[in-house]
């Protein structure tokens, strides 16, 4: 089967690939329909991702059609249309009791990362009865696509982590693909004031189409704080959600946040961070960081199903499996490309 390689730091390509085959009874053999690429595969890319070593296939998200299960699968069965989870759980040790899945003693973010993931024709889903997940009928099958990983990380590990509430004032600092899922999530909680912060002018012009009420080149003038406070009346964000993983936007979040509030990290970080105590010792702030845990797909699916939920605009780009350079050509260059998520059909 073809399927798309990391090969070392900044090096990557197709192979040809066995088609992988059932190694436990809670196993699934998957036939990938459509995946996508993350920010976080860039990461790997760039060698920030240490637990991906060379040879690994890459990919975390998509949807497929069921091939074949283990003998201990007892919810899915071959034809099944599923959602690929980027998190496995088997849904019995502790972590998972605990809905914490990202960090499933024999799961978590495995998927492309230590194990072969979903760039590929097939791919081997562990723990299958608690990480894939049935498609809706007449679902949006390329919306779908973004529930694997984008809806339930801008929501879990920015909107519920940061404390997001009516009549609060949120700043997201990246409007990437996540950046804008936690603007979409976001706004399921009446916060007063969402302002988008980025260095690229499409994706601000995109989140003010979807709902950003206000947005904030970070331009190389360093004028983006000032910006932040002037417009909360020096008082700053209740919400600072860190989207890109970058050492200057977790800082950013440090210098908008208000007493009381919440720098909620998303950002995967591959490089020292400096957290300013001198700064912020006294200001009553939380910080969280959390690896996404997916606990909240299936509520996710519900919505999409209703409408309530549309994400199906962060989509810009199509390829084939066989375009898959291309596709992480474009993907890595959005600000010419003006991509934000794109799909590839397998
Ligand atoms: N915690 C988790 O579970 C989890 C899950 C998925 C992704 N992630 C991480 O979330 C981050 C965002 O993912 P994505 O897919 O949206 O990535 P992306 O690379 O598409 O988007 C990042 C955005 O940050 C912007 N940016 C870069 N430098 C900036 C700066 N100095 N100031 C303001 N904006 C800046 C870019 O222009 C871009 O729009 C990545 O670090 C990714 O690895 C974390
Ligand atoms: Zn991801
Ligand atoms: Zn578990």
């Amino acid at each position: 089967m073809k399927a798309f390689v990391y090969l070392g730091t900044g090096r990557s390509g197709l192979e040809d690939r066995p088609k992988p085959e059932l190694q436990r009874p809670s196993d699934a053999i998957v036939k990938m329909v459509k995946t996508t690429i993350c920010g976080t595969d860039l990461h790997i890319l760039k060698g920030d991702v240490r637990s991906c070593t060379p040879g690994r296939i890459l990919g975390h998200e998509g949807i497929g059609v069921v091939d074949s299960v283990g003998a201990g699968v007892t919810t899915f069965r071959p034809g099944d249309r599923v959602l690929v989870s980027c998190i496995s759980s088997c849904g019995k040790c502790e972590p998972c009791r605990r809905n914490m899945y990202s960090h499933c003693t024999t799961g978590g973010w495995i998927l492309g990362n230590t194990i072969d993931g979903t760039q590929a024709e097939y791919v081997r889903t562990p723990h299958a009865d608690t990480s894939l997940y049935a498609i809706p009928k007449q679902a949006n099958e390329d919306a779908v696509v973004l529930l694997s990983d984008i809806l339930p990380t801008g929501f879990e590990c920015g909107v519920l982590n940061g404390k997001v509430a009516p009549g609060s004032t949120v700043a997201i600092v990246g409007a990437g693909p996540i950046g804008l899922a936690a603007l979409l999530t976001a706004r399921l909680y009446a916060p007063a004031e969402i302002i988008l912060i980025d260095i690229d002018a499409n994706r601000l012009d995109v989140a003010k189409r979807y709902g950003a009420t206000a947005v904030v080149l970070n331009g190389p003038d360093g004028k983006a704080v000032e910006t932040v406070m002037k417009r909360t009346g020096n008082r700053g964000v209740d919400t600072a959600i860190e989207a890109v993983g970058v050492p200057a936007t977790f800082e950013l979040c440090e210098r908008i946040v208000a007493p009381g509030g919440t720098i909620a990290n998303i950002g995967v970080h591959g490089t020292e961070v400096a957290l300013h105590l001198e700064r912020l010792w006294d200001r009553n702030i939380t910080i969280t960081t959390r690896l996404v845990d997916t606990v909240s797909t299936a509520m996710l699916l519900k919505m999409l199903q209703s409408s309530y939920l549309d994400p199906a605009f962060l989509i810009t780009h199509r390829f084939r499996l066989d375009q898959m350079p291309a596709a992480y050509e474009t993907f890595g260059s959005a600000a010419t490309t003006r991509a934000l998520k794109v799909i590839v059909e397998a």
